[in-house]
């Protein structure tokens, strides 16, 4: 129960069953009944694996979900959300990696590499725009080419090129007011032909509205017709075929793309069995996860890492003695351990709220046996604030829940934030460590010590907490998508469809256009609450010598990272690109990056080459270099550059 689909087989020519469940996280929404769950491991949200800046973490992840999977039967894994965190309100946003193309695809890439090395099938989805929940079934996005090619098409692009999915799931949005798996544009000329797409694209749950127009348009395969009016692709399918209104050539292509993939991914070759998952492991691989994801925002005075001879920690809220909270919808993973906080259930058919049972709580207990500790479970602000008073630091959990079907406020929801405010106010060694699925306003970062973004950590996640606010690990993530600090700096304040009665149709047409996130922010200058590619570590890094020239053709970049801290560490320095005369969508655009790990006073030279195609424009139908000279600029954030350097010379793609 609770799987995805099956497609059956053909046992006489050895095809083997789709056997297909959800999705990016692990092995999801299983259930032996209506409330008995099969449980499983879950990783950090996409949005997390994306904000370790790190693709072995990526790849290392998927290869467990796949592992996962194939042991529970399935050789499909709809995973690979690689929408543009184009809309920070989308309730998805936490299952996909971001608002950069390069470092959405990138990761995205790796973590389909992963999945697909267990001889699973894996996906990327939605193809295309499905940039917001609300209004998911009718509304239509409308970008121009070229915008669309420069943004969201760019991170599909990437993440298939590196990732080799043996599928692509075409979206429930219309796209300039065709559905999206029945878009000969979106399909036929631009991922089947721009991208020489090999695999099969298989609809959405509930995306196919017809069998002519939709077969003709380029799907090869309906997802469980039984959430479409009608199996369009069963009987009216046949009949098509023999009316001839769609040619037996397209059915022959639908058959060949599927067994493409099955044989390149080789589920033919490895026969599905249920097998015992090392849970143990796979924790492992989720906790490793999470540890690299965990954004230091703020850490004033050093408040961070806890010092071990605090003599009092008050932890508040968050049902951090209990566990970490994770996603709603089609991605939930029922975790191993139960359900931490039963009972959260909401209305609609993506609840319940799942708590991982992995308390932050429990894993700071287990190492500071000595020190006394205190939960309030925040309800009564003044009642915290009073205890915190006689706290030596005080730790604020902050959860913002977020599903799949539902478009969210920037808010944090209840108390939360007037929570914080008091016990602030009470005790200035306050920090606040946020368990949200995408960016959120802060009105209280002013007053608080520190600030700590923890995403939906995964199964792993109350260890990973607990490692890195003790300092036994590094802060290492950085923001994979800018932190607003208001409203009026949306390219939409309201969201598109806000407020229209159910089914009306409406239109989106995206203001930025290419210009998603810190690219928007370069080019109104407008300064963010915190910048993309943002976050503290425990110690320092200096970064020195950068060079660039152009070798056969390509930009090759290169600089040196130095650890200038006592202690050892990681750090993501990030490398921009800008044309030196003449404009692109924005200002700069993300170029390349590097992980790196070092002990304290080692350093490293990290050489990158520059993808052409962020040294181009897109007019549309191909991509078009620009002419140099060009700006190569290296920073530890979008909005923190320590050097540039020019560069010019003839390109070649
Ligand atoms: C859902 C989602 C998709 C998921 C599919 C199967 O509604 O949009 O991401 O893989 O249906 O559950």
């Amino acid at each position: 129960m609770g799987s995805a689909g099956y497609v059956p087989g053909i046992p006489r020519l050895g095809i083997p069953a789709q056997w297909v469940t959800d999705a990016g996280m692990g092995v999801a929404t299983q259930r032996d009944s209506v409330d008995t769950y099969r449980e499983r491991t879950a990783l950090p949200a996409g949005i997390a694996v994306a904000a370790t800046f790190n693709p072995d973490i990526a790849r290392a992840g998927g290869a467990m979900i796949g592992s996962e999977s194939y042991a529970s039967g399935f050789n499909v894994l709809l995973g690979g959300g690689v929408d543009l965190l184009r809309e920070p309100r989308n309730g998805r946003n936490f299952e996909y990696a971001g608002e950069d193309p390069l470092l959405a695809g990138t990761i995205v890439g790796a973590s389909v590499q992963g999945i697909q090395s267990q001889g699973v099938i894996s996906t990327v989805k939605h193809w295309a725009l499905n940039d917001q929940e609300t209004g998911r079934h009718i509304y239509s996005t409308d970008m121009d080419d070229a915008a669309a090619h420069m943004s969201d098409f760019l991170a599909f692009e990437l993440a298939i090129e590196k990732g080799k999915p043996g599928s692509v799931m075409c979206s429930y949005n219309r796209v300039r007011s065709l559905y999206a798996c029945e878009s000969d544009y979106l399909l036929n000329k631009v991922l089947k032909g721009q991208f020489k797409y090999p695999g099969y694209v298989m609809s959405d749950w509930g995306a196919v509205y017809s069998t002519e127009r939709a077969a003709l348009a380029g799907l090869d395969q309906q997802s469980a017709g039984v959430f479409d009016d009608q199996p369009w692709f069963g009987k009216p399918l046949k009949l098509a075929i023999q009316n001839h209104k769609v040619p037996q050539s397209r059915l022959d292509d639908m058959a060949r793309r599927i067994l493409r993939s099955i044989f390149a991914v080789g589920l033919y070759d490895r026969p599905i069995t249920d097998a015992k998952i090392d849970f143990d492991a796979s924790k492992k691989v989720a906790q490793a996860a999470a540890e690299e994801s965990i954004v230091l925002l703020k850490n004033k005075n050093n408040v961070l890492p806890i010092a071990r001879t605090a003599k009092r920690i008050l932890i508040v809220g968050g049902h951090a003695d209990r566990g970490v909270i994770s996603g709603g919808g089609s991605s939930t993973v029922f975790p191993v351990g139960g359900i931490a906080v039963p009972g959260l259930d909401v209305k609609g058919w993506y609840g319940p709220i799942v708590y991982l049972p992995s308390s932050p709580m429990a894993a700071l207990m287990g190492r500071l046996p000595q020190t006394p500790f205190k939960y309030l479970d925040g309800n009564d602000a003044a009642a915290a604030a009073k205890e915190a008073a006689k706290a030596d630091v005080v730790l604020v959990f902050a959860t913002q829940w977020s599903t799949e079907d539902a478009d969210h406020t920037m808010n944090l929801d209840g108390n939360q934030d007037e929570l914080i405010r008091t016990v602030a106010a009470a005790n200035p060694n306050t920090v606040v460590v946020v368990e949200s699925g995408n960016p959120i306003f802060m009105p209280w970062a002013d007053q608080v010590a520190g600030i700590v973004e923890a995403w939906f950590p995964g199964s792993g996640g109350g260890d990973a907490i607990a490692r890195v606010l003790l300092g036994e690990v590094d802060a290492s993530g950085r923001l994979p998508a800018t932190f607003p600090a208001s409203l009026d700096q949306f390219p939409q304040q309201q969201l598109p469809g806000s407020g229209l009665k159910d089914g009306t149709p409406f239109v989106i047409n995206y203001p930025e256009g290419a210009a998603v996130g810190y690219k928007w922010f370069d080019k109104k200058n407008l300064k963010p609450l915190f910048p993309f590619g943002y976050g503290l570590s425990y110690t320092q890094f200096a970064y020195s010598d950068l060079g660039a020239a152009m070798n056969d053709g390509k930009l090759t970049v290169h600089f040196t990272v130095k650890n200038v801290g006592n202690r050892d560490g990681k750090d993501a320095p990030q490398i921009y690109v800008s044309p030196k005369n003449g404009s692109w969508e924005a200002p700069k655009r993300l170029a390349g990056w590097s992980k790196v790990s070092l002990a304290s006073g080692a350093s490293t030279t990290v050489t990158l080459i520059v993808d052409p195609r962020l040294l181009s424009v897109h007019d549309g139908s191909q991509w078009k270099l620009s002419n140099g000279p060009f700006v190569v600029s290296l920073g530890a954030s979008s909005a923190d550059i320590k050097q540039n350097v020019e560069v010019s010379g003839t390109l070649s793609r």
